[in-house]
C-alpha cells in the first residue's frame, strides 16, 4: 500500500495489468486502455465533454436506473436524445429505423448490464454506429468481448474485477482526436493515455488488486471458462426462480441478467422474513436495490457455484414452510 506509483515496481505492474486487460479482452492497439479514478459515474460526464461537440447530441440507450443516471449528467451538458426499448415487446435492442435515426448523434450510449433491475442487453443485435459506448461495470470480464463494435467501453473494477477505486476505460484510438485542449488534464482522455494513467498519484492499492484479478481469471481459463462458470450459476438459479410459486422474475428471457439475478416474493412482510433467514444462515447482500425493492443476487466471478446452491437451499426451505 505504501508503494510509489513513480516506483519501478508499480510501473511494472501497471504494464502488466494492461497487457493482461488487453489478453482477457482480445485488445488490439487500435484502442487505448486508462485506469482512472472517479468511478463508472464520472464517465458519465467525461463523455459528453471529451467525445461531443457542443453543437452535437449523444443518444442514449435506457434499460434501467443506470443508463437513466447517465443520460441525465450528459443533459447537462450536451442535448440527449433517450430512447426506451419495449423489452417485453422485442429482443432487439434498436430496430433497423431508430439505428438510421441516431446515426448522426455523435455517440450511441448503451448500458451493457443494468445492476439495479437485472436487465442485459440481448446477446445479439448489438446496433451500429461510428461511436458506440457501453457502460460494462456491472459485466466486463464475466463474459468473452468483441470489442470491434465499440467506440468506448468502461467500468469500475468492484464488480467482476477487484475492489473500488479504479475505473477501466477502452477507447477506440481515433476518437482521441475529439477530445477538446480546453478541458483539464485529469479529464482529457487524450492528456491521461500520455501520462500513461498517472498524471497524479493513481488508486495504487485497487490497481494491484485489479492486477491479481485479472491475472486469476486468466489463470482460471480465461473469459470463456469463467462466461460457463457464470451461465451455471446464473442458470441454476433462474431454474429455482421458475420452478417456484413464492419467487418471480419478470425480465423477459432475452434480457435476463446473468450477473444480478432479480426476484420477489407476494408480499413486504414475505421478504423480510426470507431476508431474515437467509442472513441467519450467512447469506448476505441479497436485499434488492432501495429504489426496486425485493430481492437480488448478484453473482459476479467472485461468487462460487457452491454459495449459489447454498442460496437455492435456502429458497426452497424457505418456500416449503410458506407455503
Ligand atoms: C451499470 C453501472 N453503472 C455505473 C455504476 C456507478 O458506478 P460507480 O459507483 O463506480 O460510479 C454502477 C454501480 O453500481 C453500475 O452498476
Amino acid at each position: 500500500m505504501e508503494l510509489s506509483h513513480r516506483s519501478q515496481r508499480f510501473d511494472r505492474l501497471a504494464q502488466e495489468s494492461e497487457l493482461c486487460l488487453r489478453r482477457l479482452l482480445n485488445v488490439d492497439e487500435n484502442y487505448v486502455v486508462l485506469f482512472m479514478q472517479g468511478g463508472a459515474s464520472l464517465q458519465f460526464g467525461l463523455i459528453p465533454m471529451n467525445l461531443c461537440n457542443p453543437d452535437q447530441s449523444l443518444s442514449y440507450v435506457l434499460t434501467g436506473h443506470w443508463g437513466v443516471k447517465a443520460a441525465r449528467e450528459a443533459a447537462r451538458l450536451r442535448q440527449v436524445v433517450r430512447i426506451s426499448p419495449d423489452l417485453a415487446a422485442s429482443d432487439q435492442i434498436l430496430t433497423e429505423e431508430q439505428q438510421v435515426k441516431h446515426a448522426a448523434s455523435a455517440c450511441l450510449h448503451l448500458t451493457d448490464n443494468e445492476t439495479i433491475e437485472g436487465v442485459r442487453l440481448p446477446e445479439l443485435g448489438l446496433p451500429s454506429h461510428n461511436c458506440l459506448i457501453s457502460d460494462m461495470s456491472s459485466s466486463l470480464f464475466s463474459r468473452p468481448l468483441d470489442i470491434s463494435p465499440y467506440g468506448m467501453i468502461y467500468a469500475g473494477a468492484q464488480k467482476n474485477a477487484g475492489i473500488a477505486g479504479v475505473t477501466m476505460v477502452i477507447v477506440r484510438r481515433d476518437l482521441l482526436d475529439r477530445c477538446p485542449d480546453s478541458l483539464p488534464t485529469l479529464m482529457n482522455y487524450r492528456d491521461i493515455v500520455s501520462a500513461s494513467s498517472m498524471q497524479n498519484t493513481p488508486a495504487t492499492f485497487s490497481w494491484y488488486v485489479c492486477s491479481l484479478m485479472l491475472e486469476w481469471l486468466e489463470k482460471q481459463g480465461g473469459l470463456i471458462a469463467q462466461q460457463a462458470r457464470n451461465k451455471v450459476k446464473a442458470n441454476a438459479l433462474y431454474q429455482c426462480i421458475d420452478q417456484s410459486s413464492l419467487y418471480g422474475n419478470s425480465v423477459p428471457a432475452a434480457w435476463r441478467s446473468d450477473m444480478n439475478v432479480v426476484f420477489q416474493l407476494p408480499s413486504d412482510s414475505l421478504t423480510q422474513a426470507f431476508l431474515t433467514m437467509t442472513e441467519d444462515q450467512g447469506l448476505i447482500g441479497l436485499k434488492g436495490h432501495r429504489i426496486a425493492g425485493g430481492c437480488r443476487a448478484s453473482l459476479y466471478n467472485a461468487m462460487t457455484l457452491d454459495g449459489v446452491n447454498a442460496l437455492i437451499d435456502v429458497m426452497q426451505e424457505f418456500e416449503r414452510s410458506h407455503s
